[in-house]
């Protein structure tokens, strides 16, 4: 009898001892909320409630209970004047028991211990703590030393916090929450997150950092791969405004200090696939309309930019050219392709593939070798179909050169181009020599046309003197003889 009493009580005594250790002593839960975001302190009772129930969300400050927002059974709402105006429960939640408080735009004035009170339920605690991720100085440009903060507001007692940067972590001694970079680049622009977790939870408040210089390229490890004869655009995007004519373009020199001569067709910004209104002023690509033999090599984009406060930074990338060929070479009826690339130093890997053309003029290609040699000896059934050589580095595939043989045989007669002159010189120099010869031969015959034409009047002169020497002379005979037949008898030949 006296056993079954002590049951009894000591189960009376538990069941008065739950309730208290449950509104008394229960833990509060942790709430980790990004500055300026929506808090949401989570009040939500297991067992569903009579509807409408009382609710009253409470803050304790230094030890003082503030009610934040009330509601009654009746449902009327109210709403504490001066503490939190942003501060509500959303109603289409109360079906599910949920009144869990909802903060708008959260500040570090936000942040402390809430407790939520339901009516017949137990009590809850809410612990808020505001996360903020901000850097110095405000306005971060290329080559400066930048310092993130992670800050958190009230500290919570027990934490790691980790570094990411665009959803990568970041390497750094976990728990410090700075984190400082000496000299900054555009590889350290993008979204830091600052992750922050304990038993509980996980946290996650995060900042843009934009950093100002050359947007693109990032480094000066951008290498661009073109074909000869094909267009090539050499990007190079300023973050902000640049000084007024500041920005320009030169050429690094192999051989010398001083810049080399840039391409003939190079041109800044004129780049017709380009659309003009897509902030011009930041857009100072320089496009090749026709990339040459000789073309590859380093390009040096540079210019000042100037941020808000006045600051003037230098900034400049170097961008390599690297120039792409197909090559054929005949030798006893066997035709050999080889790809010729400017520098080879990233290319691990070619690929050769044919190209037909179907009868509804879609192009089907054929991969036909994949290895690292850059030569492909080709079957003579495919000697006049066109061929691709893909070129790649470990990763992923870097550029193409085409061999096409109608317009490789014009690319072949540029280079063979001084032997064709030669032919044509020679031709015209033999034509030549003939018309001279043709003009010496006529000159010669109009000379020996003349000496014939200046013999004969030559030779009548002289007929004409003989024959009129002879008519003198017969004529003299005559006179005589009729002076001496007819003396005085018929004195009519005084004619001459
Ligand atoms: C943290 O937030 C950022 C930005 O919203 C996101 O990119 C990143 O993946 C998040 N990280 C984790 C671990 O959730
Ligand atoms: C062209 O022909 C090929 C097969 O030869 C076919 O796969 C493709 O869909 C056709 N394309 C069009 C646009 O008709
Ligand atoms: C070759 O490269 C150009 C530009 O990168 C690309 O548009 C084209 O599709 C490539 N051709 C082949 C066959 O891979």
């Amino acid at each position: 009898m006296a056993q079954a009493y002590i049951t009894v009580q000591v189960l009376l005594l538990l069941a008065t001892a739950i309730p208290i250790s449950c509104s008394y002593s229960m833990r509060a839960s942790e709430v980790f909320v990004t500055r300026g975001s929506v808090a949401v302190l989570p009040c939500v009772m297991s067992s569903s409630s009579q509807h409408p129930t009382a609710v009253i969300w409470k803050r304790i400050i230094e030890g003082e209970e503030r009610t934040v927002w009330r509601r009654d059974r009746s449902g009327l709402e109210f709403r504490a004047v001066g503490q939190a105006p942003q501060a509500h429960c959303p109603h289409p939640n109360f079906g599910n028991s949920d009144f869990s408080l909802h903060i708008q735009g959260t500040t570090e004035d936000d942040s402390g211990m809430y407790r939520c009170e339901v009516e017949g339920q137990n009590i809850k605690n809410v612990m808020l703590h505001v996360v903020k991720v901000s850097f110095t100085p405000a306005e971060v440009f290329e080559g400066d030393r930048l310092t993130l903060t992670c800050s958190i507001t009230p500290q919570p007692l027990a934490k790691t916090t980790k570094w990411e940067l665009n959803g990568s972590p970041i390497a750094s001694r976990s728990g410090i929450q700075t984190y400082t970079i000496d000299k900054v680049s555009q590889k350290d622009a993008g979204t830091w997150s600052c992750l922050i977790r304990n038993k509980q939870t996980e946290a996650n408040a995060s900042t843009s950092l934009q950093v100002k210089g050359i947007l693109v390229p990032k480094d000066n490890s951008e290498v661009v791969y073109a074909q000869l004869g094909s267009s090539v655009t050499l990007p190079c995007i300023f973050s902000s405004e640049l000084l007024f004519n500041s920005s320009s373009w030169n050429r690094v020199s192999k051989t010398s200090n001083l810049p080399a001569v840039l391409p003939s067709s190079f041109n800044i910004s004129s780049n017709p696939r380009v659309s003009p209104c897509s902030s011009m002023r930041l857009v100072k690509s320089a496009y090749i309309e026709s990339v040459q033999d000789g073309d590859e090599g380093t390009y040096r984009c540079s210019g000042e930019v100037e941020g808000g406060n006045g600051k003037r930074v230098e900034v400049e990338r170097s961008i390599q050219l690297i120039t792409a060929q197909v090559l054929s070479s005949n030798k006893n009826g066997k035709m050999t392709l080889t790809c010729r690339i400017s520098s080879t130093s990233q290319v691990t890997d070619y690929e050769w593939i044919h190209v037909e053309y179907s009868v509804n003029d879609t192009q089907i290609f054929t991969s036909v070798q994949k290895s690292t040699s850059k030569v492909l000896s080709v079957q003579k059934e495919k000697q006049f179909g066109e061929w691709v050589c893909r070129f790649y580095n470990k990763q992923q595939l870097l550029g193409n050169a085409t061999y096409q043989p109608h317009i490789m045989s014009g690319l072949e007669g540029k280079q063979q181009s001084t032997s064709t002159n030669k032919v044509v010189l020679i031709i015209g120099m033999c034509f030549l020599v003939l018309l001279l010869v043709l003009i010496l031969l006529q000159l010669y015959k109009n000379h020996r046309r003349r000496k014939m034409i200046f013999q004969y009047p030559a030779m009548e002169t002289i007929v004409h003197l003989a024959a009129n020497e002879r008519e003198f002379r017969g004529r003299v005979k005559e006179r005589e003889k009729t002076q001496i037949g007819a003396c005085g008898e018929n004195p009519k030949s005084d004619l001459v």
